[in-house]
């Protein structure tokens, strides 16, 4: 084996999830690329990026999907979950709306994929403390009832994002 080749025995699709704006394509561009755009358009669409993980010295390739949030600019939805095996099921810590879809978003994720997936719920703009709707203890009540990881993030000043996507990939692995 040489060491090339290491990363071509793990390739683990993740896809993002969750209502429009709240920050799913801005997670993975940090995430990806360690880049932030404060005025981001709607995603159209599907887009993924490869992204390396070194989980205990071994080098896994998470290949990370992204979608819109808003339906009229979703592609097909089947062949978004196909084949995923982990989620990111992302709201918005100052918009109470994005909290409540959540129930919706895990539907749609239990009607297109395995019931295995593991999924972790984001709460993400972290950063926005001045005007948070969802408590901390409410995004973790539900990610226990539901038995979801859970994390608070913020695209914006990095913080929990490597550690969201790490906390999927090393469960999956
Ligand atoms: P769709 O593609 O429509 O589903 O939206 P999305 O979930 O991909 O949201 P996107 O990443 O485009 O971000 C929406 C807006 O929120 C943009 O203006 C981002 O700059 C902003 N945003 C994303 N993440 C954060 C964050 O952590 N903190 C703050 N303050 N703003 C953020
Ligand atoms: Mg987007």
């Amino acid at each position: 084996h040489s060491e090339d080749d290491k990363s071509e025995d793990y390739l683990f699709k993740i896809v993002l999830i969750g209502d429009s704006a709240v920050g799913k394509s801005n997670l993975l561009a940090r995430f990806a690329r360690d880049e932030f755009y404060p005025n981001s358009k709607s995603t159209i669409g599907v887009e993924f990026q490869t992204q390396k993980i070194d989980i205990n010295g071994k080098e896994i390739k998470a290949q990370i999907w992204d979608t819109a949030g808003q339906e009229r600019f979703r592609a097909v939805t089947s062949a978004y979950y196909r084949g995923a095996v982990g989620a990111l099921l992302v709201y918005d810590i100052s918009r109470q709306q994005t909290f409540q879809s959540i129930g919706r978003w895990l539907n749609e994720l239990h009607t297109h994929s395995d019931m295995n997936v593991v999924t972790i719920l984001v709460g993400n703009k972290s950063d926005l403390k001045d005007i948070r709707e969802v408590p901390t203890s409410e995004g973790k009540a539900l990610a226990e009832a539901q038995g979801l990881f859970f994390m608070e993030t913020s695209a914006l000043d990095s913080s929990n994002v490597a550690a969201a996507f790490e906390t999927v990939v090393k469960e999956i692995y």
